[in-house]
């Protein structure tokens, strides 16, 4: 496809026309909360297929499904043809029930076994489907008129930083799509939080996201009035997850620029004058990133001027500062993460990317740890 990628507003027209294309097949960027999603229709497998073709995405890494407000339990979802409505047990609906009524609409998805109708290309053969109710007005105006699933994973090329803006999209697919539709700035800023939902109701996180670990296991006491759901952190363990969630990685979001982690902290201890710190920050550099003129520095909280200051005097060059949230807001820095990334990656005069890690891995920290991981690790 080498024609331009047409941008659609949320009015009528725009409504309309994504409407018709993804009727008529083809692949439309939505907005959701978490980032924006590449959209087909999940029942369509050619029109599936074609997702994998646009993000170069390989066959083996499945797509996620997006449901309308009105499929909101495990019964919805098994008459829906989303979910298997003979291969599911008891507990295992109970618990899905509890995660639908506590974090739908919302950033959660939910993998359990799916129906027969959703064609294999969508799950990449997987006996399970992952389901998710998008909390984005524009997101689900579009699914309740089209009164189908939506298929859509991140609309980012395979590998690459996922987009929290429509220029965003463009910059990664123009002329691959036909259209994005433009539905502002998302809110989460990191994908949804993937839960595998076991036959006897245990709980694996597959994928931090924006729903936290905390208020996972807050719901599950609340709603089942029970503290003895197992919750499983493959994800965390340095475990291979790579059967149970395939397309998850170790090489992830990635700039295209070298982008290396720094310890937590490391630039308060550069303001200190800590003489570990600096050797060490200097010792990166010089391996890493030799000869570069410019530096960027993503940091998760605190004040851009004083990072740069304490940094630049640490190295001698100058020095392009991102913090994700000054004032130490996760939710913010969530929000602002990858289009940090992406600016420092677009920026020209910028040789490579140091990024600090939150210093613990409590709420969203959990997650933006988890991005940063993988976006370094391309390089390191
Ligand atoms: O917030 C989000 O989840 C965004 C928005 C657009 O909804 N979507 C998204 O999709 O992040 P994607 O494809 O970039 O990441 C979804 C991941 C896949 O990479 C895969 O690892 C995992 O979900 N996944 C999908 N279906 C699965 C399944 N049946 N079993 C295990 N993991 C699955
Ligand atoms: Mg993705």
């Amino acid at each position: 496809m080498t024609r331009k990628t047409e941008k659609l507003f949320p009015d009528a027209y725009g409504l309309d026309k994504a409407i018709a294309l993804l009727n008529a097949g083809e692949l439309v960027a939505i907005p959701t909360e978490t980032v924006y999603g590449l959209a087909a229709v999940a029942l369509n497998a050619n029109a599936a297929a074609g997702i994998f073709a646009a993000k170069e995405r390989p066959s083996f890494d499945p797509l996620i499904v997006h449901v309308p407000r009105a499929w909101q339990s495990s019964a919805d979802l098994i008459a829906a043809n989303i979910f298997s409505a003979t291969k599911m047990g008891l507990k295992q609906k109970t618990v899905i029930d509890a995660l639908i009524r506590a974090f739908w609409p919302g950033p959660l998805t939910i993998v359990a076994p799916k129906s027969e109708k959703i064609p294999d290309v969508v799950t990449s053969g997987l006996p399970t489907v992952g389901a998710r109710m998008p909390d984005h007005p524009v997101a689900q105006v579009l699914l309740q008129r089209l009164g189908q699933p939506l298929a859509a994973p991140s609309a980012n090329r395979f590998g690459r930083i996922s987009p929290t803006t429509a220029d965003h999209v463009i910059d990664e697919l123009d002329g691959r799509i036909a259209a994005v539709l433009d539905g502002g700035p998302c809110d989460v800023g990191v994908e949804s939080t993937i839960v595998a939902v076991g036959q006897d109701g245990s709980l694996t996180i597959l994928r931090p996201g924006g729903v936290t670990i905390e208020s996972l296991r807050h719901a599950l006491t609340f709603e089942l009035h029970s503290s003895m759901i197992a919750i499983n952190f493959p994800a965390t363990t340095g475990e291979s997850i790579s059967v149970q969630a395939p397309g998850m990685m170790a090489s992830h979001y990635a700039p295209r620029k070298g982008m290396f982690l720094m310890q937590p902290g490391t630039s308060v201890r550069l303001a200190r004058r800590d003489d570990a710190a600096i050797q060490m920050i200097k010792d990166t550099v010089s391996r890493q990133c030799a000869g570069a003129l410019r530096i960027g520095y993503l940091v998760p909280t605190g004040s851009p001027e004083l990072h740069q200051k304490s940094v630049e005097s640490a190295l001698g060059i100058p020095v392009t500062v991102k913090s994700l949230s000054p004032k130490g807001d996760m939710v913010e820095a969530a929000r602002n993460l990858f289009g940090a990334m992406r600016s420092l990656d677009d920026d020209s005069h910028i040789s490579c990317i140091l990024a600090e890690s939150c210093p613990d891995n409590m709420g969203l920290a959990f997650a933006i740890n988890d991005r940063l991981k993988r976006a370094a690790s391309r390089s390191l």
